[in-house]
């Protein structure tokens, strides 16, 4: 066992995990912060998706330990524009990826503030193909993505 203290959701939390335990059993199994999801527990899906210091990461990959003293941002502890632009774009539908999906989002619109390229795409801007790529790690099984990418397009002005 080792013991670690992570910041989740603004509050600090001490656990002991044994080294293999990933993030995202720690938070649901150990602290019961289930709004991350496990879709594949391979890195396949996104549903999983959590915010370490402001940057986007998915937690089935991530091993607790490494993240002593790190802060973790789930979507309990999210408050952003992005979750009424869900709602009124219908980004969802039986909501499973929706946590990961948001998360994921903020992220992403950090990274393209940051001046991040993305994988493949070339264009400058925050176009719709843009965010579909830079979204392309968040599956959504319901096949909400035309209202996912509309509600991120929302908060953008665009
Ligand atoms: S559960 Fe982590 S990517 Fe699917
Ligand atoms: S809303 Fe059902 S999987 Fe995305």
């Amino acid at each position: 066992m080792t013991e670690m203290r992570m910041k989740v959701n603004g509050s600090v939390e001490s656990l002991d995990v044994e080294p293999w335990v990933s993030l995202l059993d720690a938070l649901r199994d150990r602290l019961g912060v289930t709004g991350p999801k496990k879709g594949c527990d391979q890195g396949a899906c996104g549903a999983c998706t959590v915010l370490v210091d402001g940057m986007r990461i998915n937690a089935c990959l991530a091993l607790a330990v490494q993240y002593d003293g790190r802060e973790i941002t789930t979507i309990e502890g999210v408050a952003h524009p992005l979750q009424e632009a869900f709602v009124r774009h219908d980004g969802f539908q039986c909501g499973y990826c929706t946590p990961g999906q948001i998360c994921s989002a903020i992220g992403m619109l950090a990274e393209y503030e940051a001046g991040m390229p993305s994988a493949v795409t070339e264009s400058p801007g925050l176009d719709e193909a843009e965010i579909r790529e830079r979204m392309s790690g968040n599956l959504c099984r319901c096949g909400a993505y035309n209202g996912i990418v509309d509600a991120i397009m929302d908060v953008t002005g665009r």
